[in-house]
């Protein structure tokens, strides 16, 4: 059964589509791209040597086969590393029988480490607007250096300026209000999203950092406090939930109005909202 809402409802592909492919790897974002995700989210880390490539964790342990942080080691090092057996090893367990391997990327450059360089490419070539939301992960370790490399990756690509929010296709969220600041300062006209993973006395009062647009709750707030996402909607902001995988979840952002769902499924989200 499929829920139309009266409203749009961006559809954001979490890590890629990451359910069917390993996160943050070309293979899973082409697949959110094939499956019609409206955006794509990545988190972004700074290397030894500077460059951000789309990493989650602070180490390299769960999603390739090598050790290590990523702020210790170089471009070279993570190149060499394989960023895709980790998912096969994961769909095997428990089963008695070979998973489905339809999304197995073959090309090993599908699953080698993402540069945000590249995203902005496949981003470039998509053939249609494709969104990017970019998190900045654990940024105050860097003093302004995430930010600062981030600002100049997206002035090469001219996304560093929009004339108006609105018309940005790119965003940078952040759970580090430092962080957002940084950008704003920068760059004020990039829209920035403030990430909440707990109930904050300024989330109760429906309060965003200053310039801050765009709320970013997790699910477990919203199925928790849902008067919150009416609360943000009314002083204004737009509201983008994550990691919303599960129908039922899809069906209570439709009924609040959310404006954007962060999803690891964008597929199964995309046919739920009957597009
Ligand atoms: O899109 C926001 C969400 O990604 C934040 O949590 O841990 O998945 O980066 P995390
Ligand atoms: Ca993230």
């Amino acid at each position: 059964m499929t829920h139309a809402p009266q409203h749009s409802i961006q559809v954001v592909a979490h890590r890629g589509a990451s359910e069917d492919a390993p996160e943050h790897t070309l293979a899973a974002y082409r697949k959110a791209i094939e499956d019609g995700a409206d955006a794509l989210e990545c988190d972004v880390r700074l290397t030894a040597d500077g460059h951000l490539v789309c990493v989650h964790d602070r180490r390299v342990n769960r999603t390739s086969n090598g050790r290590g942080a990523v702020s210790a080691l170089e471009l070279a090092d993570l190149a060499a590393l394989d960023f895709g057996s980790w998912k096969t090893r994961e769909a095997w367990r428990g089963r008695d029988e070979e998973p489905d391997w339809e999304h197995r990327p073959e090309d090993p450059a599908d699953t080698s480490v993402l540069t945000l360089e590249r995203l902005l490419e496949l981003v470039s070539d998509a053939g249609r607007r494709v969104e990017l939301a970019i998190e900045t992960k654990h940024p105050t370790r860097w003093a302004g250096q995430v930010e600062e490399r981030l600002l100049m990756l997206l002035k090469r690509f001219g996304l560093d300026a929009p004339a108006t929010a609105a018309e940005s296709p790119v965003r940078i969220m952040s759970f580090s209000a430092r962080s957002l600041h940084r950008v704003r300062a920068a760059a004020p006209t990039l829209p920035t999203v403030c990430l909440m993973q707990f109930v904050s006395p300024r989330l109760r009062d429906g309060r965003l950092p200053a310039g801050v647009r765009i709320a970013g709750p997790s699910i477990r707030i919203v199925r928790n406090h849902p008067v919150l996402v009416e609360r943000l909607k009314e002083a204004g902001h737009q509201v983008h939930v994550w990691t919303v995988n599960e129908p039922e979840d899809v069906d209570l952002c439709v009924r609040l109005g959310v404006d954007a769902i962060i999803t690891n499924r964008p597929g199964a989200v995309l046919h739920r909202l009957g597009r």
